[in-house]
């Protein structure tokens, strides 16, 4: 494949392409008119390729590859990863970005059955696509692994503690990992969107129904109920679409040295984080828990732990 620069292009493996940023990304990639680019665009259930199919008919078996893959599998990993590393020869950018989000619960009633389900997408299945591609950007000296984390993988957020400790641990992850990589010439990278446009909130809330919330204390029931009416709107006020997520991520896949962490929503970005945290956001989360003023000392504690910079430069 020609692309106008005579560079070949990067050959970039995309997890969770169904829809939301996977889908976003995989297509403005694949569009770029330089051809810069050659995604292989993967999704567990094939059965739902058609959005991308539609938003990607003009690239479909040029710059862009619809492939199976369930980064719960090992076989089905294994499987894909083989099947680029056979075809390209590489696999210069890795974007781990399925997940399972807007998981708003009371903890205690979270079965643990679930709370794995949803480790083993956001943290383990990233942990196991990096297993995969790893052996092979180490003897090329070259790649870059890009890790969809969240604003909530830096900031505790109320009843949504099981998706903030994955996407924690997806920091962490990452974080350790990049120092060594960089002696393989291989730069790790941590985005951190803010709210973003996608069916991740209604998917999120169907597999927090899976929860039984009815047998919490009738106190945490209502907290709940109050929290998410007050974060709505925050959310709502802040949202991006998925498609200036993407423009973000091919942004930083050009970026010759990138850094370790991106904040990628200018209403949610770190000062904003801050400044909304105090403000804003400790406003109606202070009010709040001054209503319900027994979890004051708490939530205040929460708001005001300001998210880190940059802790890790690779420039
Ligand atoms: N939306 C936001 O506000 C937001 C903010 C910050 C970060 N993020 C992160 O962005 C990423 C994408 O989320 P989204 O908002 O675009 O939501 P989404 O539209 O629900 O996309 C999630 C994708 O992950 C896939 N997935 C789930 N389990 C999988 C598995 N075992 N193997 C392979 N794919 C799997 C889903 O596939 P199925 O269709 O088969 O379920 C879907 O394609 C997530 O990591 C999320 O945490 C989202």
């Amino acid at each position: 494949m020609q692309n106008s620069t005579n560079m070949a292009p990067k050959i970039v493996l995309i997890s969770g392409c169904s829809s939301g940023i996977g889908l976003a990304t995989a297509v403005f990639l694949a569009k770029d008119a330089e051809k810069r680019f050659k995604v292989y665009a993967t999704m567990r259930n094939l059965a739902k390729k058609g959005q991308l199919e539609e938003e990607g008919k003009e690239y479909l078996g040029d710059t862009l590859i619809i492939k199976q893959m369930d980064v719960c599998s090992d076989e089905s990993v294994e499987k894909a990863v083989k099947e680029v590393l056979d075809t390209e020869g590489r696999i210069d950018v890795l974007f781990n970005n399925a997940g399972i989000g807007g998981v708003f619960t009371v903890l205690e009633c979270t079965p643990m059955a679930l709370a794995k389900e949803l480790f083993a997408v956001n943290y383990f299945g990233t942990l196991r696509l990096i297993q995969a591609v790893l052996p092979g950007m180490k003897a090329r000296r070259s790649g870059h692994i890009i890790n969809n984390s969240s604003h909530l993988g830096i900031v505790g957020t109320p009843f949504n503690e099981l998706y903030c400790s994955s996407k924690f641990a997806m920091e962490g992850l990452t974080e350790s990992l990049a120092p060594t990589l960089l002696h393989f010439n291989i730069r790790c990278t941590i985005i951190e969107p803010g709210p973003v446009a996608t069916a991740g909130f209604e998917n999120g809330a169907i597999f927090a129904k899976k929860f039984n919330i009815s047998v919490a204390d009738q106190k945490s029931q209502e907290l709940l109920e109050t929290f998410a009416a007050r974060i709505q709107p925050l959310f709502v006020s802040t949202m991006q679409s998925p498609y200036e997520v993407a423009e973000v991520v091919k942004n930083i896949i050009l970026c010759e040295k990138p850094h370790l962490r991106y904040q990628i929503n200018d209403k949610y970005n770190p000062e904003e984080v801050k400044q909304n945290l105090l403000t804003q956001q400790a406003t109606f989360w202070l009010k709040w828990s001054r209503k319900h003023s027994s979890m004051q000392n708490n939530l205040t504690k929460i708001t005001i732990s300001s998210p880190e910079p940059a802790r890790f430069d690779q420039r």
